[in-house]
């Protein structure tokens, strides 16, 4: 059962991360959808998820969702952070009535695309350690050689960048050998962050072919329940008549980041 359309001129989206890798989905749901609402919930309080206790990552991720959906409502929640995803989903999808999307690494599509069958998958510690991870290779790239590399500090650099500080690429470039060691010509970017990189990261990696990330299929699986939810194709593309979209952070608004945001079509605060 669905509730139908909270609002007859466009459907509303909440968009949730530790920090500005929602971005880079709410991009493609622009993309895909761009008569869509975004407001992006940034939790630069807990950021990085990765580091903390499991509980700690449900509470504050039900916490804040539920605390903004009262303040603001939405029509779907895309929980766009691979960590909260993995353990947060089952109690925010009993804690809230809204339908809500996660976000996996996209295992199945590189390994539709992948030529010579190595893909490497870039993503932060916690992701990698996680056991989904295993399961995802096992059920969908088991012909393929798959080279991880979990990287703690790479999306603390993303967030400084996007404050205007500059990347330390030599730094990333050797911590991104391994996989020319392994010769993989697909990577999947298994953090939300990382597609907003990924101009810099295609100039470390020129022999990578195909970059895979989550981005277009969290936008499909959103378009689905914006229909269900009484939306037609023609409201989700009708071009955006509200002007930007909305980010909201937990804490203060990080110094620096007003130019990136704007950049990504958004205005900090609430509307
Ligand atoms: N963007 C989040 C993700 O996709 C960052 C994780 C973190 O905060 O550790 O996992």
């Amino acid at each position: 059962m669905t509730a139908g359309p909270l609002s007859l001129s466009a459907a509303r989206v909440l968009v949730f991360d530790s920090g500005v890798g929602g971005l880079s989905v709410g991009a493609c749901i622009r993309q895909q959808m761009p008569g869509v609402m975004l407001t992006f919930l940034a939790d630069n309080v807990g950021f990085p998820y990765g580091n903390q206790p499991e509980a700690t990552v449900i509470a504050r991720t039900v916490g804040l969702i539920g605390e903004q959906l009262a303040r603001y409502p939405a029509d779907v929640v895309v929980v766009a952070c691979n960590t909260a995803s993995t353990v947060a989903l089952p109690a925010l999808r009993a804690a809230i009535s809204v339908p809500v999307v996660g976000v996996v690494p996209a295992i199945k599509p590189a390994a539709q695309m992948s030529v010579n069958r190595r893909i490497g998958v870039l993503a932060t510690p916690a992701t990698i350690r996680r056991s989904y991870l295993d399961d995802l290779v096992e059920d969908y790239a088991s012909d393929c050689l798959v080279e991880r590399i979990g990287h703690a500090e790479l999306v603390l650099w993303i967030e400084h960048w996007t404050r205007g500080h500059s990347l330390p690429e030599a730094e990333l470039s050797l911590a991104l050998q391994p996989f020319r060691d392994a010769g993989v010509d697909t990577v999947v970017l298994g953090c939300t962050h990382y597609p907003l990189i990924l101009e810099q990261l295609a100039v470390l990696l020129p022999e990578v072919r195909f970059w895979v990330d989550s981005g277009e299929a969290i936008s499909r699986r959103a378009a689905w329940l914006l229909h269900r939810a009484g939306f037609s194709d023609d409201m989700l593309a009708r071009p955006a008549a509200f002007g930007h979209h909305n980010c909201v952070f937990s804490g203060d608004r990080p110094p620096g980041i007003d130019s990136f945001l704007t950049g990504h079509g958004c205005v900090p605060g609430p509307i």
